[in-house]
């Protein structure tokens, strides 16, 4: 029964957890960073790599006692290792390293995109049907991947501006809603009309598995704020408008991410379809794949964010598969193909 522990700090959440069987969450201990960055209304680097250096070591303190262990318990140390901000990234694999290196225990270094889709297996231990389409849609992401087992993960679209989270995050900020955007985006929709506004829907050519989000965002600011030129200062929107803004932004958004996931379903023969990130948490989302008529997974709400007992599950696969990293493993800002 493999027992690993992970180290996640790619962005803005210190995080460490206890996993066992690469299901079994034993701890899954996230120091979040939010007020830190909220003023900036998005993370601020600097500011993150400190704030991992102060929480890395309590927070990894506090999975081993969560989960009833020492090191010795161990059977590895997991790290995201890449992508993510390069300050935040080297605490994490320099912790993990380190841990590795005193302990003697074998270091087994992540994707952490990767890791958002395995999130799916956390507490659940369901088993996808393979090829799966996977979507990580999140702040920083909005990837398309051709998943055909947990070790064989390919890269077939992303996101050629902003990331849909991002683009949530920058729409409530248009609206004055406050960071992250997201959830209130979320729960607004639920008050608004989704066909009151078209907001374009960006689908960048016929056979296209990239994602741009950038001018949705813009036709919201021009709705908002009006278009520079044109019909400049509007009236401000009232609650009801934002509810309906929110709604018809949403279903834009939705629509784009379906349409992208049958896209790919057909061009791969895809069984089954995987979803994590940020945004997986939202009703809108979860409610129209529902409707799919293959199998679709989504993570429990408490891993749809950052967290590092996905990335202690996917090294679980590595581990049995006798894949451990060196202990010279770089941080690396971008994905890549594993190996
Ligand atoms: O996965 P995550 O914690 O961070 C990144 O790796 O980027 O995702 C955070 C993102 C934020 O942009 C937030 O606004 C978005 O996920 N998010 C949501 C919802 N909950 C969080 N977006 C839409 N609907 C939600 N319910
Ligand atoms: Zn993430």
């Amino acid at each position: 029964m493999p027992r690993i522990l992970a180290i996640e700090s790619t962005c803005d959440e210190t995080a460490a957890a206890v996993v066992d069987d690469g299901v079994h969450v034993r701890s899954n201990v996230i120091a979040t960073q939010f007020e830190l960055h909220a003023k900036y209304r998005g993370v601020v680097p600097e500011i993150a790599s400190r704030a991992h250096i102060e929480n890395i070591l309590p927070v990894i303190d506090e999975a081993l006692q969560k989960s009833a262990c020492g090191f010795a318990d161990l059977d590895a140390i997991a790290i995201a290792h890449r992508p993510g901000l390069i300050g935040s990234l080297l605490i994490g694999v320099t912790a993990a390293k380190t841990l590795a290196w005193s302990t003697g225990k074998p270091l087994i270094g992540v994707d952490h995109v990767h890791a958002h889709l395995y999130s799916v297996v956390l507490d659940k231990g369901i088993q996808p049907e393979f090829p799966a389409v996977g979507l990580v849609c999140s702040g920083g992401h909005t990837a398309l991947y051709q998943v055909n087992t947990w070790s064989d993960v390919t890269l077939i679209g992303s996101t050629i501006d902003d990331a849909v989270g991002e683009a949530y995050d920058k729409v409530a900020a248009i609206l004055g809603l406050g960071y992250p955007g997201g959830p209130i985006i979320d729960r607004l929709a639920q008050q608004g009309d989704p066909k009151s506004i078209h907001f374009p829907r960006s689908m960048l050519g016929r056979g296209s598995l990239d994602f741009s989000f950038s001018g949705l965002k813009t036709a919201v600011l021009y709705h908002v704020r009006g278009v520079p030129g044109k019909d400049e200062h509007p009236a401000p929107p009232n609650e009801q408008h934002i509810a309906d803004i929110c709604a018809s932004f949403q279903a834009a958004c939705i629509d784009v991410l379906i349409k992208k996931i049958r896209r790919a379903m057909e061009t791969f023969n895809a069984k089954s379809v995987i979803i994590g990130g940020g945004v997986s948490a939202n009703r809108g989302l979860r409610a129209a794949l529902s409707k799919f008529e293959v199998p679709v997974y989504f993570p429990e709400l408490q891993y749809c964010t950052d967290n590092a007992a996905m990335s202690a599950g996917l090294a679980h696969i590595y581990f049995e598969r006798n894949e451990f990293s060196p202990l010279d493993l770089d941080a690396i800002t971008y994905s890549q193909f594993r190996p």
